[in-house]
């Protein structure tokens, strides 16, 4: 057996946020992620061509870990997963929808805010989380405060991270990894700009190694 899913997303440490509106520009996005040595992309559910770009991506780019953004509802669980995401992140918790990913066996991320929905994830047996908005609900500090009294749970911080802060976040021992869209902008996606969301990765992915190595 080879590493899992979310032990994919600790080792790549960051979860490239992506919105797309078809299969193509899926395309190009997850191949400059991963000609920046970053080979995840997680779709978001806010298109209409989000689906159709997962399902390109899992077809053509078989090295990329794709995943689907933005789940709000248990029959998008099902879109993201019939289409190929092979992980799930969504802003909130929604137990109907954590427990349709665990019913088929696919990671899911739910998004958590406050200390209650950390306990309303515990209690779903999750053992992380995405941490959104991480910039309004108080950035690294907060990953800090909540996980006091919380020891074990892991933090995904998306939402207003950048190459400016991402070592903050990642530099926390409860952060498994640091979630977002400043590599693949969407003024980049749409201008067709491969070359400089791969420079944004590779920049990322350099300043991520200069922790873990
Ligand atoms: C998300 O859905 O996770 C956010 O849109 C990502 O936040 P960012 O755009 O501030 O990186």
């Amino acid at each position: 057996d080879g590493p899992t899913v979310l032990e994919q997303i600790q080792r790549a440490r960051v979860v490239p946020v992506v919105v797309v509106d078809d299969a193509n520009e899926g395309l190009g996005v997850a191949a400059s992620l991963r000609d920046g040595g970053l080979p995840v992309a997680e779709v978001t559910f806010r298109t209409a061509g989000a689906a159709a770009a997962i399902e390109a991506i899992a077809r053509e780019l078989p090295d990329v870990l794709v995943g689907a953004g933005t789940v709000v509802t248990p029959a998008q669980v099902d879109e993201a997963v019939e289409a190929g995401a092979r992980f799930l992140v969504s802003p909130g918790l929604s137990a109907p929808v954590v427990r349709r990913a665990q019913e088929i066996g696919v990671p899911i991320l739910p998004g958590v805010a406050t200390p209650s929905d950390i306990i309303a994830a515990l209690d779903l047996g999750l053992s992380a989380v995405k941490l959104f908005p991480a910039n309004v609900v108080g950035g690294p500090g907060a990953v800090t405060a909540f996980s006091a009294p919380f020891p074990g749970l892991r933090f995904v911080p998306t939402g207003g991270v950048s190459a400016a802060n991402l070592l903050d976040y990642l530099a926390l021992p409860a952060v498994l990894a640091a979630g977002g869209s400043w590599m693949v902008d969407r003024a980049l996606v749409r201008a067709g700009d491969w070359a400089e969301i791969t420079r944004r990765t590779r920049e990322a992915v350099e300043l991520a190694a200069t922790l873990t190595t």
